[in-house]
């Protein structure tokens, strides 16, 4: 019998390719609340794979424990995988999978989301309206920034920063991006700095992780343009929180969209009060089918391994 720890609920219909003879799911049973590092060390040597969430850390503690007795696969419900020493589980032989192509369209429609609702204060607004402080209609009121027709700067050109792309045609945007590796495309910007400093929005598609840790910094955000709108629906510490919270404060950006933050579920309390901020608590791949289908693509991954297969999503060594 084959056991497969699932960390938490996932959604609907997830499960489905576990869901057959020979195959022990472990896990909802601990309802919807994260397992203790204690828990997860216990659990990982009595099971061949661990599904998990971004919000798991699946650290060397774990994936030593998990080596010592069955494990075989780490499968994260997510495109990234910074929650996760995946050096340690290959130098012990065990796979790490992960989601990618399946949100990219959903997590690129959060970015339009955030550049817009950020661009025109929508959250200010409302955050007035509802506060009851919209005393009339006024010609000089909520003056945001406009989308259509900007230069968008996209940092980070994979599956999902073209997804972005994409989109932006359709609002007439001047795309430039930026990747480590040259493109090779039109709007290709080798320095970043130069990217942010001709950039009328920038957005973040970068992975998490050491690399790109603060790579938008303080230096960075005063190249930005004073009229300049951030996303970000890539990972939290890409961006020093404390430093943007500062640019919002002292007016040095326009405006900024964040669907991720450096320690999550704690957002900067800066951050927290800046004007001209939208803050989204990481919904970046959050639709209904969207986050059905990472479940299925984790739990495939899983299925497949368990069949003695090589699933398509295991992150390479
Ligand atoms: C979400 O943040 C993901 O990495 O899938």
């Amino acid at each position: 019998m084959h056991r497969v720890l699932v960390t938490r609920e996932l959604p609907s219909g997830g499960l489905a390719p576990l869901e057959i003879d020979g195959v022990e799911i472990v896990g909802p049973r601990f309802g919807d609340v994260a397992l203790t590092p204690q828990e997860m060390i216990a659990e990982a040597p009595n099971v061949d794979a661990i599904v998990c969430l971004l919000t798991d850390r699946i650290d060397e503690a774990v994936l030593r424990s998990g080596a010592a007795g069955r494990l075989k696969i780490i499968a994260n419900v997510a495109v990234g995988y910074d929650n996760i020493d995946w050096n340690t589980a290959h130098s012990l032989g065990i796979v790490v999978s992960n989601t990618p192509g399946v949100l990219d369209e959903t997590t690129a429609d959060t970015a339009v989301l955030l550049m817009l609702a950020a661009s025109r204060l929508a959250s200010d607004a409302e955050a007035d309206l509802r506060g009851g402080r919209w005393p009339a209609w006024g010609i000089n009121q909520y003056l945001g920034m406009d989308v259509y027709g900007a230069t968008l700067g996209i940092v980070g050109y994979g599956r999902i920063g073209r997804a972005v792309a994409r989109r932006a045609t359709g609002f007439d945007m001047n795309v430039l991006h930026h990747s480590r590796t040259p493109s090779g495309e039109p709007g290709y910007i080798a320095d970043l700095d130069e990217l942010c400093a001709r950039s009328d929005i920038i957005s973040l598609h970068t992975p998490g992780g050491a690399a790109t840790r603060h790579l938008i910094d303080a230096r960075r955000l005063a190249l930005m343009k004073p009229t300049a709108v951030l996303v970000n629906t890539a990972r939290g510490p890409v961006v020093d929180e404390a430093a943007l919270a500062e640019a919002l404060h002292a007016g040095h950006l326009f405006a900024a969209g964040i669907d991720v933050y450096e320690h999550e579920p704690q957002v900067h309390e800066r951050l927290l009060s800046a004007p001209r901020a939208v803050l989204l608590p990481h919904i970046g791949s959050g639709s209904l089918a969207t986050r059905r289908n990472m479940a299925l693509a984790a739990t495939g991954a899983v299925a497949a391994v368990l069949r003695g297969e090589t699933p398509t999503n295991l992150i390479a060594r």
